[in-house]
């Protein structure tokens, strides 16, 4: 067989050779309990050093995927617990008003203790911080604009900015006017623009479940109602889903008025929509006039070989609104996102006016220079590899770690792993035992406006990996026992 390493490739090479091995192993080559080639073998075969293959293995060891036995060499291990993916809850019929505000503020002002191992927020930047980056744009910014970066800047925001993003979606296939996006303070303004475009207080608004807590919580502040449409984990929502949770309704509810889903990734369950899928659903939503709020902030951290196309691209009436931000791929604190839309952005743009005014112009500008100078682009495909690694590895720590009954997702991209313990477990408990111990994690509970997924958790890799990451998950997996 013909192996070779891709000596010009982004990828670490260790990354590489971790490839390889997979490879051979799915493809059956390698079968558990098979010796694989020792490191000076490979070194050879490949032309790389013996300690870039020994990285390598080591990175296997860690996935649990291979064993190094003593003066024998390493093989594939024999049995590789495999957990299940969660299941699909059932679908409710009628919408219901959320009721989580206040269990959000718990949860909140517990998990930014700083001393506790941050497995709650979901930061996907903090696994490869680009502070150092983005620091050099903004001073750089600063010293050419002076007192101008530190004003009001234009009210939809900083045109350089939006032409950069303009650009981006000219790449994946949208054509658009730099005047049809407005800037706003995170990817949750541009939601909340979007809701109240769309709908009024009391409407019903469908989201996927389970569902990102903060579109919960903006849907309880906004006094609307809530419809949950589950999602399947792997391929995230279908076309039929939504067909079945617009007919299954009673004749005397209230109709769907709009939708808002994360139409790339989703989060909690990483769960990445097909393309064909999406069209579908957005064929389907605009014949009946209903619109579709896509919420894409996780769309650029994928794992797989393409992005997921913006919902945008299939709308004929523009119907669709696109909300997304910088906060997952550049820096949260920044809060710069925006709002794109044909038909709405007039609109749109003067409800942020009377929001917020305006979005902070230093940080508009900084991240036009960030992207404008290429090192934006480059710094997301390296964010990728390393939280597809820390997905890897830390499934593979609670698939050692955990009661086998555990199911776990496998996220097409993002930065969070869900988990469905065992229906004896209160994931709310176990998030206050977890915080006693210095760990903090996201409970079930606020991933939906019911109870149903009250034995669930959410953990984040967007972290920095560390031997006190794989201790924590080992701690968590003995609480989930106990
Ligand atoms: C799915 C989803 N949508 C929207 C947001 C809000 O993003 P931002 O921080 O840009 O307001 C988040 C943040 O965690 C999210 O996970």
């Amino acid at each position: 067989m013909e192996i070779a390493l891709d000596q010009q490739s982004e990828r670490f090479l260790y990354h590489q050779v971790v490839d390889l091995i997979c490879d051979m192993q799915q493809k059956g080559t390698l079968r558990p309990g098979d010796r694989i080639p020792s490191l000076r073998q490979l070194a050879e075969r490949l032309d790389i050093s013996v300690p870039t293959v020994k990285q390598g293995y080591l990175e296997l060891e860690r996935l649990g995927l291979v064993e190094a036995r003593p003066k024998s060499g390493y093989f594939l291990c024999a049995s590789q617990a495999r957990m299940n993916t969660p299941r699909k809850p059932k679908q409710t019929t009628y919408a219901v008003p959320v009721g989580r505000q206040e269990m959000i503020e718990q949860v909140h002002a517990n998990v930014h203790q700083r001393s506790a191992l941050p497995l709650a927020i979901c930061n996907p930047v903090s696994a490869l911080p680009p502070h150092k980056a983005l620091a050099r744009n903004m001073r750089r910014v600063i010293s050419l604009a002076g007192e101008q970066a530190l004003g009001y800047g234009p009210l939809n925001g900083f045109l350089p900015l939006r032409r950069q993003l303009a650009f981006r979606y000219l790449d994946m296939g949208v054509m658009m006017d730099p005047e049809q996006l407005v800037i706003t303070n995170g990817a949750q303004e541009a939601l909340t623009i979007a809701l109240m475009l769309l709908a009024k207080p009391g409407d019903v608004i469908a989201v996927e479940s389970p569902c990102y807590f903060g579109i919960l919580e903006l849907i309880e502040g906004l006094g609307m109602l809530v419809y949950e449409i589950p999602v399947c984990p792997d391929d995230g929502l279908t076309a039929d889903d939504v067909q079945r949770a617009l007919d299954s309704q009673p004749v005397d509810a209230q109709p769907i008025k709009a939708c808002i889903f994360s139409t790339s990734i989703t989060n909690p369950l990483g769960a990445k929509l097909q393309e064909e899928n999406k069209k579908a659903i957005v064929e389907l939503l605009e014949s009946r006039d209903i619109g579709l709020i896509e919420d894409d902030v996780y769309g650029d951290l994928y794992f797989g070989e393409s992005r997921g196309l913006p919902a945008q691209l299939y709308s004929q009436k523009g119907l669709v609104i696109t909300c997304s931000s910088f906060s997952k791929t550049a820096a949260p604190s920044h809060r710069i996102g925006w709002l794109l839309s044909p038909r709405f952005a007039p609109q749109a743009a003067r409800l942020k006016r009377a929001l917020s005014c305006t979005s902070s112009l230093l940080n508009q500008w900084t991240m036009s220079e960030y992207m404008a100078s290429g090192e934006y682009e480059r710094y997301v495909r390296q964010l990728r590899e390393v939280l597809k690694l820390n997905m890897q590895r830390m499934k593979a720590k609670v698939e050692a770690a955990f009661p086998k009954e555990t199911r776990v997702s496998s996220p097409h991209g993002g930065a969070v792993l869900w988990l469905e313990l065992s229906r004896k477990v209160n994931g709310a408990q176990l998030f206050q035992q977890a915080l006693e111990q210095g760990i903090s994690v996201m409970p079930g509970t606020l991933f939906s406006a019911s109870d149903k997924y009250r034995h669930c958790i959410r953990l984040s890799y967007g972290v920095s990996w560390t031997l006190d990451v794989e201790k924590g998950i080992e701690r968590l997996s003995l609480l989930a026992r106990s």
